[in-house]
């Protein structure tokens, strides 16, 4: 019967339910690829060592190469008796090429395998996170560049705050997204080591030579302890961390984008391929992919506090707990490719309404700090007596309904004779933006160098 390749000590075959716990083929095919350039690395490096003949090597390889068509034309047949990716290769290796196929697993376990065909997994969608990141940071560029002199409310505690130029507001993005392809980068870096040649857990007695299946495998180096290289799984932890992190980040884009496009702000329109309607209200626009991305990111979230779980208790080396790393891994990096992909599309799309965005940083008093500061400096007021008069002047405005920026000369100097004609320099949230040209400010000139730094940097 199927499932008879390690089943030599055992009689009777497995129960259903049994089976069907065991059984990680559902989920780790997704790894076929992966594993059958780990079974390359490794038969080419047993037939150099002289531990598998060149005729066997040579017809155990081209069956993987065979298998490997058979996968990607979707007419392999895969078995859930043979739990996994790696006996369901094995299996059929067996099948097209005869027994030479058993000497592929001389040297090696599943558990150096899956440490091995995992990490190559996990590797890969490091890169492919890596790649969208730059994408995304590419299209905020282009807004940002576009929009260094739009003006808008800048917030604290969603309250107006004090204005701020929109390209700025991007650009802060952009420094998250440039410490998460950083975060991708350090990450990759450090788990690109190989498991290969660990065996169970203690190494082998085979003359085999680790540095070259680490070498053929793109792997910077072998691990140099045989337990850690079968029970490590830091490296997806490191990439569902990083993972996290920056759904953490295209969560808070997406909500600010959510909220922009609320006809109470109207800040962004969407274009029709990135909103939908509503079945019943028939003037909705809504921002789904942006809701979506936001609701998204508790998934990747679960994914990392999953495996944190998993893995905190487990004495070394192997358990089969371990085998809870994959489904979740690869469901956060589909979602976290999918959504980088969706705010791609939505800033590349979104359409910046300039005009409200200049009205509404216009209002709620946003340059009150700016005439706090005027008098500290043009009347030499100690800021806290000048946050005080500014406060009364607010009030003022309040109770004339009008924006501190629209009261006249006579009535400022109700509440202070000292102040002149020349406050009027400081009011306007264009004079506000300018004037705030220290390192990391919002002034236009500083936010252009900053979209032409990070060009750079990109190489774009
Ligand atoms: N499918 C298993 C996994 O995903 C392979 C390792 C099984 N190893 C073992 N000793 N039973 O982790």
């Amino acid at each position: 019967a199927k499932g008879d390749l390690i089943r030599g000590r055992f009689d009777e075959g497995l129960d259903e339910v049994m089976a069907q716990i065991n059984a990680s083929i559902g989920f780790d095919r997704r790894m076929a690829m992966q594993d059958i350039d780990n079974s390359v690395a490794h038969v080419t490096m047993l037939s150099e060592q002289g531990i598998v003949s060149a005729e066997d090597a040579a017809s155990i390889k081209q069956g993987l190469e065979a298998i490997r068509i058979e996968i990607t034309a979707g007419e392999f047949v895969y078995s859930v008796e043979l739990e996994d990716i790696h006996m369901n290769i094995e299996a059929r290796l067996g099948e097209l090429i005869g027994p030479a196929a058993g000497r592929l697993h001389t040297a090696r376990s599943r558990n150096d395998q899956v440490a091995t065909s995992f990490r190559l997994w996990v590797r890969d969608a490091h890169d492919r996170a890596s790649q969208l990141v730059e994408r995304l940071i590419g299209v905020l560029l282009e807004q940002a560049g576009a929009h260094t002199e739009s003006i808008m409310p800048g917030y604290t505690h969603l309250q107006s705050a004090q204005p701020v130029s929109f390209g700025h507001h991007l650009m802060a993005y952009v420094e998250m997204f440039g410490r998460d392809r950083g975060r991708l980068r350090d990450s990759r870096d450090r788990m690109n080591e190989s498991p290969l040649g660990a065996a169970a857990l203690a190494g082998t007695s085979f003359p085999i030579d680790r540095e070259r299946t680490a070498e053929l495998l793109g792997f910077a180096r072998p691990m140099h302890n045989s337990l850690d290289a079968v029970s490590d799984r830091d490296f997806a932890l490191e990439y569902l961390s990083a993972a996290s992190l920056c759904m953490t980040h295209l969560s808070r884009l997406a909500d600010e984008i959510v909220l922009w496009m609320s006809p109470q702000y109207r800040f962004v329109e969407l274009s029709d391929a990135w909103t939908t309607g509503s079945s019943i209200m028939p003037q909705k626009r809504n921002p789904d992919a942006a809701e979506l991305i936001r609701g998204k990111t508790g998934r990747v979230h679960g994914a990392l506090v999953g495996l944190l779980t998993v893995m905190k208790a487990l004495p070394l080396t192997f358990s089969k707990d371990m085998q809870e790393d994959k489904e979740t891994t690869f469901d956060a990096a589909d979602t976290l490719e999918l959504c980088l992909k969706a705010m791609i599309g939505m800033i590349g799309d979104l359409r910046v309404r300039t005009a409200a965005l200049r009205a509404a940083a216009g209002s709620g008093h946003a340059t009150a700090t700016d005439l706090a500061d005027w008098l500290t400096r043009e009347l030499g007021m100690p800021f806290r007596e000048a946050h005080h008069i500014t406060g009364r002047l607010v009030r003022l405005a309040d109770e004339r309904d009008r924006d501190l920026a629209e009261l006249s000369l006579e009535q400022m100097r109700e509440i202070d004779a000292r102040i002149t004609a020349d406050v009027f320099t400081v009011l306007g949230v264009e004079d506000s933006v300018t004037s705030r040209r220290s390192l990391g400010g919002t002034s236009p000139k500083r936010v252009a160098e900053e979209v032409a730094a990070w060009r750079e940097r990109l190489g774009k």
